[in-house]
């Protein structure tokens, strides 16, 4: 049987880190959060004082990053995602860690990716594709929690109008936009706790992988 493939997008703080991370354990696959990549770039960018709006900065930035560094606690502040939506925009950027992704993809037993263009771009064939979101107020909450954890004391309210920034900038640009594939499942993680939310996931991916989603 081909590797399996689970692809985990959707909104900024939906909970699909979480819930790719627990389907990854469940079972038994690799997990790669595919933001980790993007957040890599911008602190790229940011180090060689390059401009994160300037394609070849970005690019240069791509080109080197270290995917096994994506453990590096930097690279999760609100800062470096606000840079990496904006390194995301550009084709080249993409293009760079496109193989990378697929590569991963291919490691057996089977791999488990959150992003925002696993199902539509990266993985087309992937067995099983969820699009994960949330209530903005209840995402920024979650997020809040999560920054706080790192030292950041950024407000909720500010907190709310970067994510509805970021997911704007997301799903507006012109290249693997973020939107959920015609055959991903749908889930909506507002009225979910952990357990809950991965249960619910759970459920429809072994839904897809008894009948898997067709292109
Ligand atoms: O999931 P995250 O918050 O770590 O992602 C940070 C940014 O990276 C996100 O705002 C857009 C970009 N990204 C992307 O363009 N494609 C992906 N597959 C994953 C992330």
């Amino acid at each position: 049987m081909a590797n399996v493939v689970i692809a985990v997008d959707g909104t900024a703080a939906s909970g699909k880190g979480t819930i790719a991370k627990k389907l990854a354990q469940h079972f038994g696959f690799h997990h790669l959060d595919s933001g980790s990549l993007y957040r890599l770039v911008a602190l790229g960018v940011s180090e060689a004082k390059g401009d994160p709006n300037d394609e070849s900065d970005a690019l240069k930035a791509a080109q080197a990053i270290d995917p096994s560094k994506a453990s590096d606690p930097r690279i999760r502040s609100a800062e470096i995602g606000r840079l990496a939506s904006q390194v995301s925009v550009f084709p080249k950027v993409r293009a760079a860690l496109l193989e990378y992704q697929r590569a991963f993809a291919r490691r057996a037993p089977g791999a488990v990716i959150d992003g925002r263009d696993i199902g539509t771009i990266v993985c087309p064939d992937a067995q099983a594709k969820l699009f994960v979101d949330a209530r903005p107020d209840i995402r920024a909450r979650r997020r809040w929690l999560e920054l706080k954890s790192y030292g950041d004391g950024r407000s909720e309210p500010a907190i709310l109008a970067e994510l509805r920034e970021r997911d704007m900038r997301d799903a507006a640009r012109a290249v693997a936009p973020m939107k959920p594939a015609k055959d991903a499942a749908l889930l909506d993680t507002s009225e979910l706790d952990i357990d809950a939310a991965f249960k619910a996931a759970l459920a429809l991916v072994e839904r897809s992988l008894t009948s898997p989603p067709k292109g």
